[in-house]
């Protein structure tokens, strides 16, 4: 079983070492879109191009399910893929659901890329799940280019964040959602700056489960067998760093 994962750049990679984690028996062909990332600050015509290209490139390599680990691909491309291609296609939702379900008081602060926020793909979620109307949204590009440039526990990223989060009033808020793939490798940093008490989600261990029952219905995996990853990209940027950045996750 070969299964495609692709991002914008390296935020999908926090997926993929989930997936390798819970999957092991599966070959996993991750690709990284170096050369148009970010995604998150462009326009919808032209991130639904990329990811066109991208998919016809993983379906040269014989993948037999995608998975789409970013979120704002999902929002601008999933639908369409679906119609077009005839393969499990897996994307990622903002874990607002969870969020919602899991605590029953206080605001929800959700935070993605603009481009996210913005598409009638979150619209839909949020009406569908926010009837209390709890939830708020904040975009945060420059996490993307943080972990893009590799910037992981330098205190510019403390500083950004901490100033991006100062004007809420946390003692209304129980929780905050990483809505963005490339998000996650700061999970530990969102936990520090904010009170214990606010809960941080992110989609990625919903699109691994997800990607658990595609795969079992398609065909059992020998658990005993040991899958390989292996990294492709667009533009310049050497693979070895692509590899690197699976230890940054924690
Ligand atoms: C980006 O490329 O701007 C981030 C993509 C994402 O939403 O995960």
């Amino acid at each position: 079983m070969k299964v495609g994962i692709f991002d914008s750049g390296v935020g999908g990679i926090t997926v993929l070492k989930k997936a390798v984690e819970k999957l092991p028996g599966v070959d996993y062909i991750y690709y990284s879109d170096n050369l148009h990332v970010p995604y998150g600050t462009k326009l919808k015509e032209e991130v639904a191009g990329y990811v066109n290209e991208v998919m016809e490139f993983l379906l040269s390599k014989g993948v037999e399910v995608v998975v789409i680990a970013c979120n704002t691909a999902t929002s601008i491309a999933a639908h369409n893929l679906r119609e077009k291609y005839n393969i499990p296609i897996i994307g990622m939702e903002p874990a607002v659901k969870l969020a919602v379900d899991s605590l029953n008081k206080g605001k929800i602060l959700v935070t993605a890329t603009s481009l996210t926020l913005k598409e009638e793909k979150y619209k839909q979620l949020i009406s569908r799940v926010d009837q209390e109307g709890r939830v708020e949204s904040l975009p945060l590009a420059h996490l993307v280019t943080y972990a893009e440039q590799g910037i992981f526990e330098d205190q510019i990223v403390v500083d950004y964040l901490k100033e991006m989060l100062a004007p809420y009033d946390w003692i209304q808020f129980s929780g905050i959602v990483l809505g963005c793939t490339h998000f996650v490798y700061y999970k530990d940093i969102f936990k520090k700056i904010l009170p214990s008490y606010v809960k941080v989600f992110d989609g990625n261990e919903g699109t691994i489960q997800h990607l658990k029952e595609v795969i079992s219905e398609k065909e059992i995996i020998d658990h005993s067998k040991k899958g390989q990853v292996t990294f492709y990209y667009s533009g310049k940027e050497a693979p070895n760093i692509l590899e690197s950045y699976m230890k940054k996750i924690k």
